[in-house]
């Protein structure tokens, strides 16, 4: 039985149910074409079923290599970029104590897990080899392709910094590669150097990987439960599968009403939550949603905030700014850990009316609050409960979307499965830094630029 549940009381001004229904036509056609392969990027459906296909061996193993990489590394960093580091990223940020470092950070506890290759920015890199200097680390260098440029170049220095402090052998034990069976660079450096390495299946694109070795790996590491994630996963799987009708399947419920709206001229998602531990999480969403649907012209742009923090700076275009805009919010049930508002004698702030209320209830009525002003903003909202931030709610929530997502991707008529827009800026990338092959395009965007900017 799955937890989460989405809610469309918010949208009652918005959208009539019937509205909805009328979508059931064109969902089923969409349930069917990721049921049966049968739509636009069908070579890349193996997310739908990886839930239920992750064998126990392939859990053990990533287990045991976690554990070996807990006993001997305070710090492990995850190289990748895209759907190559946002599923660990959003995993391990949702379940991790926001202070680990002081609070953990020695070899019996969490290790430390740090991203790189996510950006090409020299001083970020050389701020943690700073750290890198200091302690004692291991790494994985995660790139489906095996060629993209940022996690290739990261992994050059790290690869560099690691050979340095431990000597070629025992670095080679702490490098695990996760990448394509047979294809890419990082494939042949790996078999060439005899890293471990564990395969990234040739029909899960990088956004839907969160539950292979991608994800599964640094999740592990971090300490956390990724068999419970899995478990979730494959509960909300069943959900999306037994029906297809827009009023019991969530993630169609979901799909409808958002391309309900923006045929309505909502262009844009904001997706709200409350707990700064989601934030990436709403990072992974932007990727998943933005890189699917936004082609072709078409596409919801997805945006993210966190509240109430946000609604101290964007919460204000929200209310009041163009009103091409709705917003999904996260609501989570229970928190994690308890805490109440102390009586101050004095009662100077004033503050003494919510005194002996829990944070967590403050924080639920600025929730109602701000999805009330909001809705009679003109910002019709979406909610979605999880009953709490662990394994299983995560995993529910990610496959959720994933499944919402296929379908959604098909309503607007794109092949979600494919990124062919973020060529553009390689190609020039490329042609700028005269990568050979590229002397045609260097010219022209030489010529382009005006010999004095370069
Ligand atoms: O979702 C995707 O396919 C992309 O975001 C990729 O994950 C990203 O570009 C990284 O690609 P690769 O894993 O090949 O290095």
């Amino acid at each position: 039985m799955i937890e989460l549940s989405v809610h469309k009381e918010n949208l009652a001004q918005f959208i009539a149910d019937e509205e909805l229904l009328v979508f059931q036509d064109e969902i089923d056609q969409c349930h069917s074409k990721l049921m049966n392969k049968t739509g636009k990027g069908n070579d890349f459906l193996g997310w739908v079923d990886l839930p239920a296909e992750i064998g126990d061996e392939l859990l053990t193993r990533i287990e045991n290599d976690a554990k070996a990489i807990r006993e001997k590394a305070e710090v492990f960093v995850v190289i990748g970029i895209g759907g190559s580091y946002l599923g660990a990223r959003a995993v391990i940020e949702a379940l991790q104590h926001p202070f680990n470092p002081l609070l953990e950070g020695s070899k019996q506890s969490n290790p430390l897990i740090v991203y790189a290759g996510h950006s090409i920015s020299q001083t970020y890199h050389a701020q943690l080899l700073d750290l890198l200097d200091k302690k004692e680390y291991a790494l994985a260098v995660i790139s489906k392709s095996g060629t993209t440029t940022e996690p290739a170049v990261a992994f050059r220095i790290l690869k560099n910094h690691i050979e340095q402090k431990y000597g070629r052998e025992e670095a080679k034990s702490r490098i695990i590669a996760i990448t394509d069976k047979s294809r890419g660079a990082l494939k042949k450096l790996a078999d060439d150097e005899g890293y471990k390495t564990y395969v990234i299946p040739d029909d899960v694109g990088g956004r839907f990987s969160v539950l292979t070795p991608v994800g599964l790996l640094p999740i592990a590491v971090a300490g956390f439960n990724i068999r419970k994630l899995v478990a979730g996963a494959v509960e909300m799987r069943k959900h999306c599968l037994e029906t297809t009708l827009v009023n019991e399947n969530y993630a169609a419920m979901y799909a409808a009403i958002r391309n309900t709206l923006y045929r309505q001229g909502k262009q844009v998602e904001i997706l709200v939550n409350y707990e700064p531990a989601l934030q990436y999480v709403t990072e992974w969403w932007k990727q998943l949603y933005g890189e699917s649907e936004g082609k072709e012209g078409e596409g919801i742009f997805p945006a993210g905030v966190g509240f109430t923090t946000d609604l101290h700076s964007m919460g204000q275009y929200i209310q009041e700014g163009q009103r091409m805009l709705f917003e999904t919010a996260i609501n989570v049930g229970a928190p994690s850990r308890s805490l109440s508002i102390p009586a101050d004698q004095a009662n100077l702030d004033g503050m003494n009316f919510i005194a002996g209320k829990s944070l967590h209830e403050v924080n639920q009525m600025a929730a109602l609050g701000t999805t009330l002003a909001h809705v009679d903003g003109d910002v019709p909202n979406i909610g979605i409960s999880i009953p709490r931030i662990d394994e299983s709610s995560l995993g529910e929530l990610l496959y959720f979307f994933e499944f919402a997502c296929g379908l959604s991707g098909y309503l607007l008529g794109v092949n979600p499965f494919d990124q062919p827009g973020v060529e553009a800026y390689k190609k020039n990338m490329f042609a700028l830094l005269n990568k050979p092959g590229y002397e045609k395009e260097s010219e022209a965007i030489r010529r382009r630029l005006g010999q004095s900017q370069y």
